[in-house]
C-alpha cells in the first residue's frame, strides 16, 4: 500500500486533534529525511503548534503570520521549499542541525487553516515528490477539519 493510503487508514475514525498527532508521527517514522515534523494551525494572525514529532521541542510554538518560512507559506498560500536554510534570511532557526525545510499549507474551502512544517538534517532534502505527497497529506487533513 502506498504511504498516503496507509495514512488515510491510520487516521480514519480519529478526531482532528488525534489525527494531527498520528500524522506527524507517521510521517516522521516512514520518511527518513523528515527529521522534525509539526502541524501549526492558524488562530487569528498566529500559527499555533498543535502536534509535533522529532528529537526535541521547538521554542517556536506561536509564529506570527509575518515571520519565518511558516509565516511566508501561510501569507502566500503556497508550499515553500528552502533547500539551504542558512542562506535564507526569512528562516526562523529552531534546531542547529536543520539544513532544509518544507512548509505546506492546509486549506479548507480555499482558506489556509494551518500548515505542515518539516525540517531535514540534509541539505536540499525536499523535492517535487515531497511537495506532491505532502500537498495530498494536507488535503487529507483539510477534509478532516471541522
Ligand atoms: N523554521 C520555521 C520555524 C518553525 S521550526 O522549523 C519548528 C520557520 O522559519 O518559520
Amino acid at each position: 500500500m502506498d504511504l498516503l493510503s496507509s495514512l488515510r487508514q491510520e487516521i480514519a475514525g480519529l478526531d482532528f486533534a488525534q489525527a494531527l498527532h498520528k500524522t506527524v508521527s507517521f510521517l516522521r517514522k516512514n520518511v527518513a529525511h523528515y527529521n522534525w515534523v509539526g502541524v501549526y494551525m492558524l488562530e487569528g494572525d498566529e500559527l499555533v503548534l498543535k502536534a509535533w514529532d522529532g528529537p526535541e521541542a521547538t521554542q517556536h510554538v506561536r509564529i506570527p503570520i509575518g515571520k519565518g518560512i511558516c509565516g511566508l507559506a501561510a501569507r502566500e498560500k503556497r508550499t515553500v521549499i528552502v533547500g539551504d536554510v542558512s542562506a535564507d534570511s526569512r528562516y526562523l532557526a529552531c534546531f542547529p542541525y536543520t539544513k532544509s525545510e518544507i512548509v505546506v499549507p492546509i486549506f479548507k474551502d480555499s482558506t489556509v487553516i494551518g500548515e505542515i512544517d518539516i525540517d531535514s538534517d540534509a541539505l536540499h532534502a525536499f523535492t517535487e515528490r515531497d511537495r506532491e505527497f505532502l500537498e495530498e497529506v494536507a488535503a487529507l487533513l483539510g477534509e478532516r477539519y471541522g
